[in-house]
């Protein structure tokens, strides 16, 4: 009798443990954009500095260095008006951020930005010469995958094997449509400068600029598909 009573209360204090051991899940990220700040005014053609934080209870906080920069992405859109932005947010037209978090974090903006050439073209030019060619998507991801140079100069791609060919080719896709766009810009890293554009056709400059920031968090330990996101967005008007 005594030894069914031990074995009950054991049972029982196991369910309990079970039931109290704090369920272990992935927080997401808390991300803020610093600067600019939302009142601050921003013109065409301007170089705005930037600063991202991150704070992620697994991860890290940006402030001690603990975050890694490639994985923040900022992009900038422009609305010639600000009564555009919710819809704009709200109605799926939004730019899919996940395709430059997917970029910061494979390293391509160590040698690429979208509007200015680095050590490789911009992504801007590459979508300008590769936007009419039909085979442009096999095309190019073989050349991501296997290494390239030549083309552009003789500045070296080294081959980028481990990248899954499904997603270097949807990647690709998002490059050639939004690349070139006037009214569109992105950046990857904690802190840096962008450019808004110079001159939007058609338009008064009276509108506002959206920066959208965002940082994929690495999950749990050994378990990558636990991993969460957090955003930030801003608007500032056009002066
Ligand atoms: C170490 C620097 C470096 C990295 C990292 C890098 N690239 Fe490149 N990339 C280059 C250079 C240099 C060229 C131009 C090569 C040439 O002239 O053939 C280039 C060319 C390209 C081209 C055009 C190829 C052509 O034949 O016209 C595309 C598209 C491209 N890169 C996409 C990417 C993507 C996407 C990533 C991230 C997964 C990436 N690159 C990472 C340096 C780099």
């Amino acid at each position: 009798m005594r030894h069914k009573l031990s074995i009950f209360i054991s049972f029982l204090g196991l369910t309990l443990f079970a039931a109290l051991a704090p369920y272990q899940e992935n927080e997401a990220p808390v991300v803020k954009i610093f600067v600019p700040q939302r009142n601050d005014g921003v013109s065409l053609d301007e170089w705005i500095p930037y600063r991202i934080t991150i704070t992620d209870m697994e991860d890290g906080n940006s402030e001690y260095d603990e975050i890694t920069a490639n994985d923040v992405v900022l992009a900038v859109q422009y609305l010639p008006d600000s009564s555009q932005v919710a819809k704009y947010l709200h109605d799926g037209e939004s730019i899919d951020l996940d395709v430059l978090s997917w970029m910061g974090s494979s390293n391509c903006f160590t040698c690429h930005s979208a509007k200015d050439k680095l050590i490789g073209p911009s992504f801007s030019q590459i979508a300008d010469r590769y936007n009419n060619r039909t085979d442009a998507l096999q095309y190019l991801a073989r050349k991501i995958t296997n290494g390239t140079t030549g083309t552009w100069g003789n500045q070296i791609m080294p081959a980028q094997p481990d990248l899954k060919p499904d997603e270097v080719k949807m990647v690709l896709g998002w490059i050639l449509k939004n690349s070139s766009r006037p009214d569109f810009n992105y950046v990857s890293g904690i802190e840096g400068v962008f450019r808004t554009p110079k001159k939007i056709e058609g338009k008064e400059g009276k509108g506002v600029f959206l920066l959208m920031a965002q940082y994929i968090d690495h999950g749990l330990e050994n378990v990558p598909e636990s991993s969460k996101k957090g955003n930030d967005t801003i608007v500032l008007q056009v002066r």
